[in-house]
């Protein structure tokens, strides 16, 4: 037992096995053993007319119900303490948000940093919350005798304890698809002060604005990861297309600082089709560096230059959070679909209404390949990947001045 005095998840699940699987030895050696000698002992030869002419022995029959029973109750006792062990999580846990999608992980911590390895100190619970922005999956770590589905539209909750630094393997054990076998990772357990220094570094890497949205409630309604919610998802608004409702009637709009700055005051005015106009006006309600800083993070104004390096960390970012590496390696290796290293500038040969050709991936090409995939398949990729049409051409931009470093 650890100091902390409660059952890990590991000394819970072994020591129910570990209790059945003893009985089941004991039984199965026993059982052999009876067995065998009254075969031989009243062998028909030995024996050939049966003496006794006893058809009943009431101590008998007492024991060998009472042995059993208690047998089974005990197991029961060692499955039910092991399942409490798994559901109460300690309050002292560190929380991880690790979201499954086809087909990665991706792990975020309390201070907002993010990884794609679930990154945690020896000694301390670690509680983690499992999201799917798509389909089941499930997220199993053996070393530490968990596994626990991942669903759509629903929170679950597993923990452990690391209590030696190492690297264990991360599975999905639900299949989700042709990238199921791809969405393998690890758990980093490092010792307590690496863990720290890992923690803190770049913890601020997460804009402000974030911040910002996350305290005035607007991420309630609006995620920043392109899942639906109450109302429209901020990913990739800056300079996206939305189709709006003004009095009544359907207008196409970009949507540019001055649209989000309009939307976020006066929200009732233009409301984006599809949506109900519920979210209430922040005139008067935010201060004006606030509003600004919110304004200029939200349509990308802030950070994005063509190539430039903040554009590069920003792709990089989005192909980690969007869960491209699931399916594209940066490193060469093949997986689901071509890797992304070298991919600028590539011939490559694709499908185009039912015809081979040779293209080279060009800024044009490689922008369209995100939008649509579908519509320019490379010859041997399966038809699988999703279309990001929903991203900003400033998201795009940054995805594609990222791809280009992988040289
Ligand atoms: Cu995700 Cu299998």
């Amino acid at each position: 037992m650890n100091p902390q005095q409660y059952l890990t998840t590991t000394e819970a699940v072994d020591s129910a096995f570990l209790f059945i699987f003893a009985i089941s030895g004991v039984m199965l050696l026993g059982i052999t053993v009876a067995m065998v000698y009254f075969v031989v002992r009243y062998n028909r030869k030995r024996c050939p007319q049966p003496l006794s002419q006893k058809d009943k022995n009431l101590w008998l029959e007492i024991v060998w119900t009472i042995i059993p029973t208690a047998l089974v109750l005990a197991m029961f006792w060692y499955g039910w303490e092991g399942y409490l062990s798994l559901q109460n999580i300690p309050d002292d846990a560190m929380e991880v948000k690790a979201t499954a999608r086809m087909w990665s992980w991706n792990f975020e911590y309390e201070n907002g940093k993010s990884s794609d390895k679930l990154y945690v100190p020896v000694g301390r619970p670690v509680k983690v919350r499992l999201e799917s922005v798509d389909v089941l999956h499930s997220f199993y770590v053996p070393a530490f005798r968990i596994k626990r589905d991942c669903v759509p539209g629903m929170t679950t909750w597993t923990w452990f304890l690391p209590e030696e630094a190492g690297s264990y393997d991360l599975f999905c054990a639900e299949y989700c698809g042709v990238g199921h076998a791809d969405m393998i990772t690890t758990v980093e357990a490092l010792p307590a002060a690496e863990f720290d220094a890992w923690y803190a570094e770049k913890a601020a890497a997460r804009p402000d604005a974030v911040a910002l949205l996350e305290g005035y409630g607007c991420t309630g309604c609006h995620s920043l990861d392109g899942t639906a919610g109450a109302g429209p998802s901020l990913l990739g608004i800056g300079g996206s297309k939305r189709t709006v409702v003004i009095d009544g009637k359907e207008k196409e709009i970009i949507a540019d600082s001055d649209y989000i700055r309009r939307a976020i005051l006066e929200p009732a005015a233009e409301v984006v089709k599809g949506f109900a106009a519920i979210m209430p006006p922040y005139a008067g309600a935010i201060p004006e560096e606030d509003l600004v800083a919110i304004v200029a993070f939200l349509a990308g104004e802030d950070d994005i230059a063509d190539g430039g390096k903040e554009g590069v960390e920003i792709g990089s970012r989005l192909v980690r959070e969007l869960g491209c590496l699931g399916c594209h390696s940066t490193d060469g290796t093949v997986s689901v679909g071509p890797t992304f290293k070298g991919i600028y500038g590539r011939k490559s040969i694709i499908v185009r209404d039912g015809k081979e050709l040779t293209v080279e991936a060009d800024e044009e090409y490689l922008s369209r390949s995100i939008v649509d995939p579908a519509a320019d398949l490379v010859v041997g990729a399966p038809p699988v990947m999703p279309t990001y049409s929903h991203l900003g051409a400033e998201d795009v931009e940054a995805i594609i001045a990222y791809l280009k470093t992988l040289k």
